[in-house]
């Protein structure tokens, strides 16, 4: 057994992010050292978002490129150019203000450790191994579904190791968050599912799972109960489904259980085919019928009712190389598949049978 840690706290409601500055000045909690904003580039077109960061001379403000999901290397990078540019203060902002989707809040987080631990992004990979707590840190989530806004990791790849493994700890947990449903009206349909998705899997594949906690399941049945909401009726997007999109991300975040399947098989895609996550979980769940037969049911009817199409084709291109880099990304997730499959995962998850997997999607 062990104690949950959670956000301290949160202001939620269209518009909120019109309040920052009151956090940012009103807040007794909130240190009063400049501001570190590290935003996602997608909004380096959009004016209006950015008019609204109580920008003050000392503050920074750095773009964060997520073309590619979030990789040691970059979180290291981030955090040298913000020593550099507060040397005089110990290398130290008083905040940093994540803003964007999961990607961009996880390096968020990940820089904000790594300032006040020291050391390199890779050192902390793993469970429990941040020291001491990051540089305070607020999230603005941009896209709804990674839970990352409430979850106690940050997920990053190595890719000089082809590890993807999160900074499993308390002090990855933002401090507080704003959760203006505004910010997830213009992301693009295809985005906007996949990573809603991300929810409903964390928390069917919770759900599904032998390693259970009651306050965990409650959590994960209310995101998936919203999650049908969002998806199974009317426009996912329209202002009531975004609301409710995004209160299901913050609770399959606090959720967290330990997964089962799709994310294992994600992780492969990602790591060695560069997929982004919630494309990839899409992408894993195609030959995942068998092992999920109502949810992989209802997954293709929210599909079909927001007018999605499900890419398919990629496995019948993949080299027997591609295969055995997937398959030994994939099953290094032990704790995850055993979740599902139990000990044995190994031998029903065979070469062969993964191969296979990979190959229908
Ligand atoms: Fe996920």
């Amino acid at each position: 057994m062990k104690a949950i840690r959670n956000v301290g706290s949160y202001l939620f409601g269209p518009g909120a992010l019109g309040r920052l500055e009151e956090v940012l000045r009103g807040d007794p909690r909130v240190p009063a050292g400049p501001v570190v904003y590290l935003v996602d580039h997608f909004f380096a077109g959009f004016t209006a978002p950015l008019a609204k960061l109580p920008q003050r001379p000392l503050d920074r403000l750095i773009f964060m490129d997520t073309t590619h999901e979030p990789s040691t290397d970059q979180v290291d990078q981030v955090a040298a150019r913000v020593r550099a540019d507060f040397s005089d203060l110990g290398g130290l902002p008083g905040v940093i203000v994540g803003m964007g989707g999961g990607a961009t809040l996880d390096m968020a987080k990940a820089v904000s450790n790594l300032l006040t631990n020291g050391g390199q992004a890779a050192d902390y990979q793993g469970w429990d191994l941040v020291k001491v707590p990051g540089v305070y840190k607020i999230g603005v989530p941009t896209l709804s579904g990674t839970g990352s806004e409430t979850s106690r990791t940050c997920v990053l790849t190595n890719y000089q190791t082809g590890v993807k493994l999160g900074m499993n700890s308390d002090f990855s947990v933002f401090d507080q968050l704003i959760l203006d449903p505004d910010l997830t009206a213009t992301v693009p349909r295809e985005q906007y599912f996949h990573t809603g998705l991300d929810t409903y899997f964390h928390c069917m594949e919770t759900l599904n799972g032998r390693a259970r906690n009651g306050i965990v399941d409650a959590y994960s049945e209310k995101a998936i109960d919203l999650c049908r909401q969002v998806f199974l009726q009317g426009d996912m997007q329209d202002q009531s489904s975004r609301e409710n999109m995004m209160i299901a991300s913050l609770m399959g975040g606090a959720a967290a259980g330990n997964t089962g399947l799709v994310h294992p098989l994600s992780a492969g895609l990602s790591v060695v085919l560069g997929v982004h996550h919630g494309l990839a979980n899409c992408l894993a769940m195609g030959p995942l019928a068998e092992f999920y037969p109502p949810e992989h049911a209802e997954f293709l009817a929210m599909a079909q009712a927001q007018g999605i199409k499900l890419p398919t084709g990629l496995g019948a291109d993949l080299s027997d190389e591609q295969i055995g880099k997937l398959y030994a990304s994939s099953i290094v997730h032990a704790k995850p598949l055993g979740n599902h499959l139990g000990e044995g995962f190994r031998d029903i998850l065979t070469p062969a049978r993964m191969a296979a997997l990979f190959r229908a999607m």
